[in-house]
């Protein structure tokens, strides 16, 4: 499998958030993000993980600091942002990641409470944060924004109707938001993974029973395995990078050649 991104100093004197940023992915593009020589704001509602995140950016020799918020929450999602401004002076790149499942169902025994909840944080959050992080790139004159979608959001996934929806939403505000911003130099850009190797797969792999396990989902995949956190991590980085200077509005599959079939 392959390794984490490489260190750089291709992001000094830049900041970056990332959301969701406690676990999984989000804490992989954290960790990224300060090994490229950015300042990172890390965000998430679970403190205790979001400051272990912090705690392993300084370990690397990399500046990084928490900020509890509620993506859902707007007056959260506005203070965060202030406060990325307030501690580092600017934001850069900003990682929308924060996101959650609900339990497996079928979509007429889906329970109301779920779908708008996982509704809330996955579409609500995303929007609230871009909304906010756009008040500040306007006003630098850039910036680039990656979302965390999915492979559930380029096709269907039976049993999962409210998390499906969710991530084709976030397309769709990816794609809305880099033509309105293209001219002002923000980039917007989405990541869909397929499944990665973190807490929130082994929770899908708990829910499902017994017929369900890691090598299933492995199985799943063309490439016979499932991702890393660290490989959407380097697409986000990527993406954010000047290397990706004339991409925006795009849905990345991270897929192992899922989505080729
Ligand atoms: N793991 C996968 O296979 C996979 C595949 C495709 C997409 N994704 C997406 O990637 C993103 C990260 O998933 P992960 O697998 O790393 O999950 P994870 O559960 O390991 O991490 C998610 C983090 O988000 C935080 N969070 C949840 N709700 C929040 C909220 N309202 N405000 C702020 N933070 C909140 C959690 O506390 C947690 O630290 C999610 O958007 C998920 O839908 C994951």
């Amino acid at each position: 499998m392959k390794a984490a991104v490489l260190a750089s100093d291709q992001f000094d004197g830049k900041v970056a958030l990332v959301t969701g940023a406690g676990s999984g992915i989000g804490r992989a593009t954290a960790l990224a993000f300060a090994r490229s020589g950015a300042r990172v704001v890390v965000a998430d509602v679970a403190e205790a993980a979001g400051e272990e995140t912090v705690r392993r950016i300084e370990e690397a020799e990399g500046e990084a600091r928490f900020v509890r918020a509620d993506v859902a929450d707007e007056l959260q999602v506005a203070r965060l942002i202030d406060a990325c401004v307030e501690t580092f002076g600017r934001l850069d790149f900003a990682h929308n990641n924060a996101g959650i499942g609900a339990p497996p169902a079928a979509l007429h025994e889906a329970e109301l409470v779920d779908f708008e909840r996982v509704l809330s944080t996955n579409v609500l959050g995303v929007w609230l944060c871009l909304k906010h992080e756009a008040r500040i790139m306007l006003r630098q004159g850039g910036g680039a924004v990656v979302n965390t979608a999915s492979l559930a959001g380029l096709i269907g996934f039976p049993m999962h109707v409210a998390y499906c929806t969710s991530k084709h939403a976030v397309i769709g505000i990816t794609r809305t938001a880099a033509l309105e911003y293209a001219r002002a130099g923000i980039r917007v850009n989405a990541v869909c993974p397929a499944f990665i190797q973190t807490p929130m797969v082994d929770r899908l792999v708990e829910a499902g029973g017994p017929r369900s396990s890691l090598e299933r989902l492995a199985n799943m995949q063309p490439m016979g395995r499932i991702g890393t956190p660290e490989e959407v991590a380097d697409a986000v980085v990527w993406l954010c990078s000047d290397a990706a200077s004339f991409i925006t509005g795009i849905a990345l599959p991270i897929d192992g050649g899922t989505t080729a079939r």
